[in-house]
């Protein structure tokens, strides 16, 4: 099928199979490869896109039900060259390492802050227990999100 949506604010018509999640489609028929896939069933939160808004598992999301979407991955949250402020402060914070799950971490807490930039620790912890980190820990994550808000503070 032939499917259209916003991806990183492009256009693009991927011709996909009824049953290809998004996450391959965005990873392997889009070349995006900041997604990253662990689980597969919706437990890891590495996969996680913006859908119109929302963070979303592109694992259990077929590209399909993407049709008119905007679709918002870890590659679209910067608009230039430079570090976003919710990037930088993971960078200061020393809120990764392998960096597996952070395209994961960056979206989901991208689109808390833009929903809810008062957000505190209790929340950011809260809405970040869907994502695993194998490696950093969380206490160095939630400081970077913590830190961020004020970028998102209109
Ligand atoms: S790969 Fe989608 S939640 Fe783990
Ligand atoms: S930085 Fe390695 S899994 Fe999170």
């Amino acid at each position: 099928m032939k499917i259209a949506f916003e991806l990183n604010g492009r256009t693009v018509q991927p011709e996909v199979e009824p049953r290809l999640t998004l996450a391959d489609c965005i990873r392997h028929e889009l070349r995006q490869t900041g997604t990253h896939v662990g689980c597969e069933h919706g437990v890891c939160g590495a996969c996680t896109v913006i859908v119109d808004g929302a963070a979303v598992r592109s694992c259990l999301m077929l590209a399909v039900q993407a049709e008119g979407a905007k679709v918002t991955t870890v590659e679209g949250l910067s608009r230039d060259d430079s570090l976003t402020p919710l990037q930088a402060a993971f960078r200061k914070h020393h809120a990764l390492q392998c960096g597996f799950c952070t395209p994961g971490m960056l979206t989901t807490a991208h689109a808390l802050l833009s929903d809810e930039p008062d957000a505190d620790k209790a929340r950011i912890r809260e809405v970040l227990s869907g994502n695993i980190c194998r490696c950093t820990g969380y206490i160095a994550i939630v400081d970077a999100v913590y830190e961020a808000r004020g970028a998102y503070r209109k």
